[in-house]
């Protein structure tokens, strides 16, 4: 694997020297030792004289929690001398990281260092935005910047391991995790997958400067039963294969160093202990070889999901290949028993402890404990100003323009602009919710940005409008971070309509508060909270045109809103510097261009809905609504309010034909589709422009459409470009009904488009 190079790192760092350390350290690793051995010698050597509980030690991942003054007196600490700790994580601060790693190095029989872990997901001390929004940037390396800089910021606080990217493909807004990845498809949630491993460990995991990724949750917990968090998964082998893997394969190929398991059972067995994805597909299949981490609990939650007692759910997550227990100290309290009853070996106890070493040793801390602890490159980097420009500019490209009715937006020639919406003045619910380190303090407005961009000529008004929800409990646990004082509703709508008076155009900011997506933070009603309607209403009816700045984790139904308001800017929750990009695309400054990874529903009940659906034996007919005995509602349409690839521009773009360099294909051949593309509009833009396969007949069902590739360009106003796609026959392959990955003989339609629902097309028979 990639990751696995060799260090060419000099020894920094002598642990204390066997020569004056009392006896019970005399087989503490040398700094001679490191130096002069070869990577699996070194590793042989240190597990030879490792006894069973330190070999366990290694496996035990608990969370530091109870923070103390003095860190080298927390209980953790005592646990580390005893060798019971291989990392630690839910630790933040240098000061108290390196003084841990000092009792791991200096204090333990054999000096091991402790991995450190956290969920750095969208940035650190700089943050960006959430991953549904970066994703929608269709940038895979605007992902790997992210990933660059996240990785730079916090291995100077002492983290080398990050418990990102999180790549579970979601089809299902309901579920409040959707924002933490990168949407519906599998295509494209592979590029950015592979991204950002490439972005956090680049080619030299041992570099100060790179951390490990964990690629997580393993596997297909984005399919949880009804959008509900933590609730079963149950799919085919197919399907599971066809569209839910391939981020996870992707990232693997990337190298990634460790992959983390799920919450979810899938055929009904917990995914923490189900071997056969975690032994038969990810070690066997997919070759990986660094570790695998269980999520938070996750061992011990297989008592609840009803499969054993300690013993038995620690014996079938180890069997199954889980070689670290994150916080349930199951391993730490079974699997001696486990040894000495002979239902584990020390071989198999052996190698998991090993890849717990060699994750190490490829990290660098055998050679240098200390490389991640670097307060004085901290001081140059931590939020400088070229992250935060980079957050900004990365910001606006994951803005989605969702609707622009007679050209509203940019802001022209406006002289008063009325900011309205309980989220209008928001900083904390711009960083999104693993942005645990964020100082929202340092956090710019929208509405303070927005008087920055549009000058001293231009009067910028606001108020609140309503409260984030109607209920008072569901607002105080949703605002986690930005307590807002309630106020009454009338008073509010009567301040906000005296307030839009006069006003060019209305700026309604809502949607929804940060932690209303996120972990445990699933939706069974999708549309805006009640008070928020009502506001959107009285807006609407004030005449005044109205441009919505939806702040929001998910895809929402709002189709009621998104027809009242002129304009829709989906601004996600965009980071450190989501006030000033904002303001960028809402005064011309960035034309957007981002397009969905996921679709919009009209209502709630349309879930789970992607573009990558089947046909069906009894298809809905493209122009009709409702038909009866086909596959449809009576209430609503099948098709998405938004689909997935949607997106609009200050400009607007026209494809022409799609033209083939031949209707048949070889195995060994390609194929070019290619069409012209347009900038029909007055300004300069970038179009990402989306190719589509379908295979007409095959002997499993295909879905309609499914991306294969797509190109982004950039066309000035009135510029025309081919653009050309090349088809081989990797992009014709699917897994069968064994799990065989083949590509079988037969027409093909290809589509290429501006988004999902808005194609042209023509066919190619392979031979
Ligand atoms: C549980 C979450 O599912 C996972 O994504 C996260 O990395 C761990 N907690 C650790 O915080």
């Amino acid at each position: 694997m990639k990751i696995f190079k060799k260090i060419m790192m000099p020894a920094a760092v002598v642990v204390v020297s066997a020569v004056f350390a009392p006896e019970i350290f005399a087989q503490r690793i040398t700094a001679e030792e490191v130096e002069s051995k070869s990577k699996d010698e070194f590793i042989d050597g240190l597990l030879g004289r490792m006894t069973v509980d330190e070999k366990i030690g290694q496996l035990n991942l608990p969370s530091y929690g109870n923070v103390k003054p003095d860190a080298k007196k927390s209980d953790i600490a005592g646990r580390i001398t005893r060798g019971e700790v291989g990392g630690i994580f839910n630790i933040f601060g240098v000061d108290d990281i390196r003084a841990l790693q000092e009792v791991a190095v200096e204090e333990s029989r054999l000096g091991i260092p402790i991995i450190i872990g956290a969920d750095i997901c969208q940035g650190y001390k700089t943050t960006f935005p959430v991953p549904l929004a970066l994703s929608c940037s269709w940038k895979p390396e605007n992902i790997e910047e992210v990933a660059r800089i996240s990785a730079r910021e916090v291995s100077t606080d002492g983290v080398c391991w990050t418990y990102s990217p999180m790549v579970d493909i979601s089809r299902d807004a309901r579920w409040g995790r959707v924002k933490e990845g990168a949407g519906e498809d599998p295509y494209l949630g592979s590029l950015m997958a592979a991204a950002w491993v490439r972005g956090y460990q680049s080619d030299d995991l041992s570099a100060d400067t790179t951390i490990m990724a964990c690629v997580k949750h393993f596997a297909l917990y984005g399919a949880s039963e009804s959008g509900r968090d933590y609730n079963p998964v149950d799919m085919s082998r197919v399907t599971a294969m066809n569209y839910y893997m391939q981020p996870y394969k992707a990232a693997v190929d990337a190298g990634v160093g460790s992959v983390m398991t799920s919450f979810n059972e899938f055929e009904s067995v917990p995914a923490t202990g189900n071997s056969w994805l975690l032994r038969d597909i990810l070690r066997e299949e997919w070759g990986f070889e660094g570790f695998v981490v269980s999520d938070y609990t996750a061992i011990k939650e297989m008592v609840s999901h009803g499969v054993g007692n300690q013993d038995e759910v620690s014996l079938q997550a180890f069997k199954a290949g889980v070689d670290m227990d994150m916080i349930a100290d199951f391993y730490d309290g079974s699997l001696k028993r486990l040894l000495d009853e002979g239902k584990i070996s020390e071989k198999e106890l052996d190698a998991a402890c090993r890849r717990m070493l060699v994750a190490k040793y490829d990290l660098g801390l055998f050679h240098n404990p200390y490389r991640y602890c670097n307060p004085e490159r901290g001081e140059k980097e931590l939020r400088s100003a070229a992250n935060l420009a980079a957050s900004r500019r990365i910001a606006a490209e994951s803005y989605v323009l969702l609707k622009n009715d007679g050209d509203l937006l940019p802001l022209d020639g406006v002289k008063k602009v009325a900011v309205v919406g309980p989220l209008a003045d928001s900083r904390a619910n711009m960083c999104g919710s693993w942005a645990k380190d964020a100082v929202t303090g340092e956090y710019n407005g929208l509405v303070e940005n927005l008087r920055k961009a549009l000058g001293a000529g231009v009067e910028v008004v606001y108020a609140r409008g309503c409260n984030l929800v109607d209920d008072e409990k569901y607002e105080y646990n949703f605002t986690s971070r930005e307590i807002n004082k309630r106020g009454d509703g009338k008073e509010l709508l009567a301040e906000a309509l005296k307030v839009v008076n006069g006003a060019d155009v209305i700026i309604a900011a809502m949607g929804e508060a940060e932690a209303m997506s996120g972990e445990g933070a699933s939706r069974a009603i999708l549309e805006m909270p009640d008070c928020q309607k009502t506001l959107m209403d009285a807006l609407d009816a004030t005449g005044i045109p109205v441009a919505m700045v939806l702040f929001t984790g998910r895809p929402l139904a709002l189709e009621r809103q998104a027809a009242q308001a002129d304009a829709v800017l989906n601004v996600w929750m965009g980071g450190s510097e989501a006030g000033a990009a904002i303001a960028d695309v809402l005064t011309g400054k960035v034309n957007p261009s981002a397009k969905l990874t996921m679709s919009f529903p009209r209502v709630t009940g349309q879930c789970p809905i992607y573009y990558n659906h089947k046909n069906t034996g009894r298809p809905m007919a493209p122009e009709a609504w409702y038909t009866r005995y086909v596959s449809n509602y009576i209430d609503v349409p099948n098709e998405p309010l938004y689909p997935f690839g949607y997106g609009l521009s200050y400009t607007e773009y026209e494809y022409g034909q799609v033209n083939l360099s031949s209707d048949e294909m070889t195995a060994d051949g390609t194929i070019e589709a290619s069409v012209v593309v347009t900038n029909a509009g007055q300004r300069d833009g970038e179009e990402i422009v989306q190719l589509y396969l379908r295979d007409m007949v095959r002997s499993v069902t295909p879905p309609v459409m499914e991306l294969k590739d797509y190109k982004r360009i950039a066309l000035k106003a009135g510029e025309s470009r081919t653009v050309t796609f090349n088809i081989d026959v990797n992009d014709l392959k699917f897994f069968n009904s064994v799990l065989d990955y083949v590509a079988e003989p037969g027409e093909f339609t290809v589509m290429i488009g501006g988004n999902s629902l808005d194609v042209e097309s023509a066919k190619f028979v392979l031979k």
